[in-house]
């Protein structure tokens, strides 16, 4: 795979998949506007990917929840590369976890102060929502370019606790990535949904079963994601794929 001359943006690209996607699309010549929360951390991976020389990395600190710092964040891209080919959406949590809330204190949803789900469905959802409406601006003006979603298995399964998580995964895997699809096809615009089983991004995922017996490895999705953009992925389009060591067909006995 190549993409010289090709410019991605990632979300949550301090950490994890957000990461290793960065990583992986500059070591594969493109280059990469690297957004996060966590400004002192991104700046020193940026740093990190320039450093081999390969494609070029910029680091904007945006929070996916505020439209004027995604807004911002499409501009820098196009200003420095002047395209965006990739728009990554991988920032995003269970909100009881990434806000640390006390189980024993707010045992049950209703107990849960509404505050920690308002940032789960505003990162997990209305982030990505807020990047399509920044980023097909610019990629209707270029008449190409590809939207990558993050579900998650839980947005099939549900949640009785993380009720934001299964909620706005389920809004990305099903309804945003479609309706993207529908208005993208006319400009030459694909957008798919990736949703992971357990991944090894913590090693708590290892307890999450599937039918492998095991979670992934997140250089799997990775690669799922590069498929998606290189030149041997482009008819896959409006979709939601699974890739969850077989999770989801799982028996529910
Ligand atoms: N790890 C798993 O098992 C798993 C499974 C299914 C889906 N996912 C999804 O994959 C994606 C990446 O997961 P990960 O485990 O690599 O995540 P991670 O926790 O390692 O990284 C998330 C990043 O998002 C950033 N972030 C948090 N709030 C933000 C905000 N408001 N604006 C911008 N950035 C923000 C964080 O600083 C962090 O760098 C997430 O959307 C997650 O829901 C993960």
């Amino acid at each position: 795979m190549d993409f010289t001359n090709k410019t991605a943006i990632s979300t949550g690209a301090a950490s994890g998949m957000g990461l290793l996607f960065s990583e992986n699309f500059a070591s594969l010549g493109g280059d990469v506007v690297m957004s996060d929360v966590n400004e002192a951390v991104l700046n020193e991976k940026v740093a990190a990917i320039n450093a081999k020389g390969c494609g070029r990395a910029i680091g904007v600190v945006c929070d996916v929840r505020d439209y004027s710092q995604v807004c911002a964040a499409r501009d820098r891209a196009v200003a420095e590369f002047g395209r965006i080919d990739v728009m990554a959406n991988f920032a995003g949590g269970t909100a009881v976890r990434m806000c640390k809330v006390d189980r024993v204190k707010y045992p049950e949803f209703p107990d849960v102060p509404i505050d920690v789900y308002d940032w789960g469905i505003d990162v997990n959802l209305k982030g990505p929502f807020y990047f399509a409406h920044a980023v097909l601006k610019q990629m209707r003006e270029q008449e190409s370019g590809l939207i990558i979603n993050i579900g998650s298995i839980t947005g099939a399964e549900g949640a009785d606790y993380g009720m934001d998580y299964s909620t706005s995964k389920a809004g990305l895997m099903f309804g945003l990535t479609k309706s993207i699809a529908q208005f993208g096809a006319k400009y030459g615009i694909r957008c798919v949904c990736i949703s992971p089983g357990p991944v090894l991004t913590r090693p708590a995922m290892a307890n999450m079963k599937t039918m492998l017996g095991r979670a992934a490895e997140p250089q799997e999705i990775i690669d799922l994601c590069l498929f998606i953009a290189s030149e041997k992925g482009q008819f896959i389009n409006g979709e939601n794929i699974m890739i969850d060591g077989g999770r989801n067909a799982m028996k529910r006995s």
